[in-house]
């Protein structure tokens, strides 16, 4: 990233040497995505600031008053909020409860289905309990009656292999800067070759400039302005590391590490878990609570005692917590990565058993 922003020129906008490495830039970064993610043309990967602004790009951009949305009860303010705002303007939205442990129904998403259902959003690992959703009966049920799917990849993007091949959804979502390993300031949002989208935004696109109609074809239909090259020099370099280590082996040392965690955090008397006790049906964020104790008191000492970073309360994602029964407290989440190992874990349950120690 130090590179490119030494040598930053503006992608796409000139022909001078600056330009093009920037450009190359962009277009490697775009091209590992579409290898990490089993599509050939890498031009259907749009880069966004975030996965927000990627699901606001997705919903605003497809869905028009009248249609009807589901959607789970799992899902981040990213995908409510923007739905909510639709609500507003005559869209009308169904929230499917998932169950107690966050895990939902596929039969009752797909019975949620009626005349008018213009789109099913459902957020792939629920970054509050950790689940990994069923999310293939629905893509592929939604497939046959012509519904739209989008898919929040927040939690799974360079996590848990994806592959657009196998999974035909419309739109999938996600942040650079979690498992993609990237920087802050980058995401992206795939759409399907086929799907009719409106760009949020419109503006320069360093291409047709002859015209003052936005370009339809893609990337640019949806890259107006200027584009965080530097940090997509950054993604395209987690990315190189993701490909090169592979996405398989990643979730195995992860999913390996949330078994140590369920396994050792169970036996701490006192500390409650949520979502499912298998490891497998779970991505590496793990909530919990010390009975007795504030979860962000929990989370202070954690980090005071033991210099543990985790997040406590809400995460964004009231209804997640509605849904675990932990509105409005919250709970405290610990998410080790590819880079955490064991002996970090057995760092942080022998914290976690001295702050529980103190509650008694
Ligand atoms: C499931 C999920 N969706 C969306 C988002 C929003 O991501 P970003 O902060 O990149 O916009 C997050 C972030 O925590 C998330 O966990």
């Amino acid at each position: 990233m130090a590179a490119a922003l030494r040598r930053a020129g503006n992608p796409g906008r000139s022909g001078h040497i600056l330009s093009i490495r920037s450009a190359r830039d962009l277009f490697t970064a775009r091209e590992r995505l579409g290898e990490l993610f089993g599509c050939a043309d890498s031009s259907r990967f749009v880069f966004t600031g975030n996965a927000t602004a990627a699901l606001n790009q997705a919903i605003k951009g497809v869905v028009r008053p009248g249609d009807h949305v589901v959607a789970t009860s799992m899902e981040h303010n990213s995908v409510m909020r923007p739905l909510r705002r639709m609500e507003e303007a005559g869209v009308r939205v169904t929230i499917v409860p998932a169950g107690k442990d966050g895990v939902m129904n596929p039969r009752s998403m797909i019975a949620a289905f009626r005349k008018g259902t213009r789109m099913v959003a459902m957020t792939h690992a629920s970054n509050v309990s950790g689940v990994l959703q069923p999310i293939e009966p629905v893509v592929a049920e939604a497939v046959k009656r012509g519904i739209l799917t989008l898919v929040d990849a927040a939690q799974t993007a360079g996590s848990v292999p994806i592959d657009l091949r196998a999974l035909p959804v419309d739109l999938l979502a996600a942040s650079g800067h979690k498992g993609l390993l990237g920087p802050q300031g980058t995401g992206f949002l795939y759409v399907r070759d086929g799907v009719r989208i409106t760009p949020l935004i419109e503006g320069g696109t360093g291409s047709r400039s002859e015209s003052d109609h936005q370009p339809e074809f893609f990337p640019d239909a949806l890259e107006s302005g200027t584009q965080n090259s530097v940090g997509i020099a950054g993604l395209s370099v987690s990315l190189g590391w993701i490909l090169a280590r592979g996405v398989e082996a990643i979730r195995r040392k992860e999913t390996g590490l949330v078994a140590m965690l369920l396994e050792g955090m169970a036996r701490i008397p006192g500390v409650v878990l949520f979502g499912p006790p298998d490891a497998s049906c779970r991505v590496s964020v793990i909530s919990f609570l010390v009975e007795g104790m504030d979860p962000s008191e929990v989370a202070r000492r954690l980090e005071k005692g033991s210099g543990i970073l985790v997040r406590a309360g809400l995460h964004c994602s009231p209804n997640g917590h509605r849904t675990l029964g932990t509105f409005p407290t919250g709970t405290v989440r610990v998410s080790p990565g590819p880079f955490t190992t064991r002996g970090d874990l057995s760092m942080f349950l022998s914290a976690l058993r001295r702050i529980r120690g103190a509650t008694r």
